[in-house]
C-alpha cells in the first residue's frame, strides 16, 4: 500500500528519485576523491610550463576540442593506433580537461613527438599542405598574434594560488620574460609537442 502513496504523489516520487540517484551517484565519485591514482600526478608530469601554458589557451580559444579528443581508451584498436591508454594521473594539471567528446580528427593525448615543429607549422597554416584530403580548418593567424605573457602569468598566480598547482614564484615571475615575442603557433606547437609523452609503467 505505501507504493501507492508514492505512486500517487509525483512530489514525493520525485524526491525519492533524486535520493536514490544520488546515493548511486555518491558511491561511485566519492572513493575518487580519496584514490591517489586518480588525484595525483603521474610520475613525470609537471604543471605546463608558461609557453605551453599559453599555447594550450589557444588549444581551447580556437576549439581543437571540438574535433579532436585527448582520452585514449583501453581498448585495443585504440592502443594499437594512438599509444598507451590514457589514465587519470597525466591530467591532474588539466584545468578544463580537454578529453572531448568529437573525433573528427584523430585523438591527440600523444601527439607529441610523432611530428616535427616544421610539420605542425605547415599543418596548421594549411592542413592540406601535408595531407590533401583533410577537412580541418588553416589557422594562419596563430603566425601573426603574440602570446599575451602578463595574463599567462596571472593565470600561473591563479592556478598556484587557488587551486595549488605547484609552481614556484620564480616561475610565474619569469613568465612574462620568457613569452616575450612569442606567436601563438610556436606555444600551440610547444604545447601540442608535450602532449602524452610521460607515459604511464607498462600493466
Ligand atoms: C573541423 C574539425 C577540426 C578542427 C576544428 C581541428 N582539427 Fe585537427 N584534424 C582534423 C582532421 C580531420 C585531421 C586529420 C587530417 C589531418 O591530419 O589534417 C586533423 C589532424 C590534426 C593533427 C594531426 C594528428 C595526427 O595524429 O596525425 C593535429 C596535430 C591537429 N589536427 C591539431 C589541431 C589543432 C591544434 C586544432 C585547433 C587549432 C585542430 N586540429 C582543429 C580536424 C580538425
Amino acid at each position: 500500500m505505501s507504493h501507492e502513496v508514492v505512486e500517487k504523489n509525483i512530489g514525493l516520487m520525485a524526491i525519492l528519485i533524486a535520493i536514490v540517484i544520488s546515493v548511486a551517484g555518491l558511491v561511485q565519485i566519492v572513493p575518487l576523491f580519496f584514490q591517489a591514482e586518480a588525484t595525483k600526478p603521474l610520475p613525470g608530469i609537471e604543471p605546463y610550463d608558461a609557453i605551453r601554458l599559453a599555447g594550450r589557451d589557444v588549444y581551447v580559444r580556437e576549439g581543437c576540442y571540438a574535433c579532436h579528443s585527448q582520452m585514449i581508451r583501453p581498448f585495443r584498436a585504440e592502443t594499437e593506433r594512438y599509444g598507451h591508454y590514457s589514465v587519470a594521473g597525466e591530467f591532474v594539471y588539466d584545468r578544463p580537461f580537454q578529453w572531448g567528446s568529437k573525433r573528427t580528427g584523430p585523438d591527440l593525448a600523444r601527439v607529441g613527438g610523432r611530428y616535427t615543429d616544421l610539420w605542425h607549422y605547415v599543418h596548421l597554416m594549411n592542413p592540406r599542405e601535408v595531407v590533401p584530403e583533410s577537412n580541418m580548418p588553416a589557422y594562419p593567424w596563430l603566425d601573426e598574434r603574440y602570446v599575451n605573457g602578463e595574463r599567462v602569468a596571472r593565470s600561473m598566480r591563479a592556478k598556484q594560488r587557488f587551486l595549488g598547482v605547484p609552481y614556484s614564484d620564480e616561475q610565474i615571475a619569469e613568465a612574462p620574460a620568457k613569452l616575450d615575442g612569442v606567436t601563438e603557433m610556436q606555444a600551440l606547437i610547444a604545447y601540442l609537442q608535450g602532449l602524452g609523452t610521460v607515459l604511464p609503467e607498462r600493466r
